[in-house]
């Protein structure tokens, strides 16, 4: 089984990222071939700031080795290093309907809004088709909010066999998981970048206190019982614990004689506890950067190889001679 997944380096990486989908790329990494990549070329479409966007690329391959990537089992790799990617992304585009396009919720949500969108953000998901197209991918581990592109992977890739009268391309399927499929963010929503509701991994101790300390709770005093099934604050305690500590807290909940603050307080020293040796990890590797950068080039060069075959398949299909 051929597993692959990319995520975008438009800031630092936050719970949501991790319980929903880096988790699971740790998990799969040991099968057949794994291809993790940084997704710049889909960064472009929000980062427009040349030294940021590198910065980012940069943390996001330290942050995926520092949480347990291993380059010995996995290809890890920066997207705009597999040139053949854009190529593919071309060949599909000219088998993609419109109305595939039209309905994704990236370019949808910012047109509701009036929000002009270019380009590339309209066909931002056939980028991402090839992504996941050019490695013969299997299955691809993502958030929730991701299955619909793969849904589109999967109508564009099909598309393209049935008019080339060839099985050219694998059919990928999402991995979702259940419990983490949404992670919540600080206000209850969707944890996400654009919502600012973000608690970063790497947040230095006093950064991520503060940022604990803002999920937001209703105004119930210390001593009246609460509901752990509403509160955001239980809802991300539930992300680092085991059955029965999630149990215990639920119960101190509906007992009453317990505060939010106290409730915050064992969301920190769990995350702390559980990205404690990550942390670590990451300190390491600031100081090893040609360790980091022999990563990523040995990771590119594992992908163009497996790339080049399929896109190789991919032209001879659909008729692309090579004459020089
Ligand atoms: P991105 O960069 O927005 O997110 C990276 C991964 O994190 C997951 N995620 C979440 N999961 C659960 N709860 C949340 N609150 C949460 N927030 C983010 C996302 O579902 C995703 O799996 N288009 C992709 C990047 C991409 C890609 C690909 C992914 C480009 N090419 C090919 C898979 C295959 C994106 O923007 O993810």
């Amino acid at each position: 089984m051929r597993v692959l997944s990319g995520i975008q380096p438009t800031g630092r990486f936050h719970w949501g990222n991790y319980f929903g989908a880096i988790q699971q790329y740790i998990a799969l990494q040991n099968n057949e071939q794994a291809f993790y990549f940084i997704a710049n070329l889909h960064a472009l479409t929000t980062v427009r700031d040349p030294a940021l966007l590198q910065e980012y690329v940069w943390e996001a391959a330290v942050d995926l080795l520092a949480l347990g990537l291993d380059p010995d089992q996995a290809s890890l790799f920066v997207q705009s290093d597999v040139p053949e990617i854009s190529e593919l992304t071309w060949l599909l585009m000219t088998v993609t309907q419109m109305h595939l396009l039209e309905k994704c919720h990236a370019y949808k949500d910012k047109k509701a809004k009036g929000i002009a969108a270019d380009a590339g953000l309209f066909t931002y998901p056939v980028l991402m088709a090839a992504d996941i197209i050019l490695y013969d991918s299997d299955v691809v581990p993502v958030g929730n909010d991701q299955v619909q592109h793969i849904e589109v992977t999967r109508d564009v890739a099909q598309r393209f066999n049935h008019l080339y009268e060839t099985e050219v391309f694998v059919l990928p399927n999402a991995s979702v998981l259940d419990q983490t499929a949404k992670v919540p963010g600080t206000d209850g929503e969707k944890m996400s970048k654009s919502y600012n509701n973000t608690i970063e991994i790497f947040l230095p101790e006093k950064k991520l206190k503060k940022k604990i300390n803002s999920i937001k709770t209703d105004s119930k005093a210390v001593e009246d019982p609460k509901d752990p099934e509403s509160c955001p604050v239980y809802a991300l305690y539930r992300l680092f614990a085991d059955e029965q500590h999630q149990q215990e807290l639920a119960e101190r909940y509906r007992a009453g004689g317990m505060g939010y603050g106290e409730a915050k307080k064992q969301v920190l020293d769990a995350a702390l506890e559980y990205f404690g040796e990550a942390r670590e990890k990451r300190l390491q590797l600031e100081a090893d950067p040609d360790y980091v950068r022999d990563v990523l080039k040995a990771g590119a060069k594992a992908a163009r190889e497996k790339g080049r075959t399929v896109l190789e398949r991919a032209r001879d299909a659909c008729g692309l001679k090579q004459f020089a």
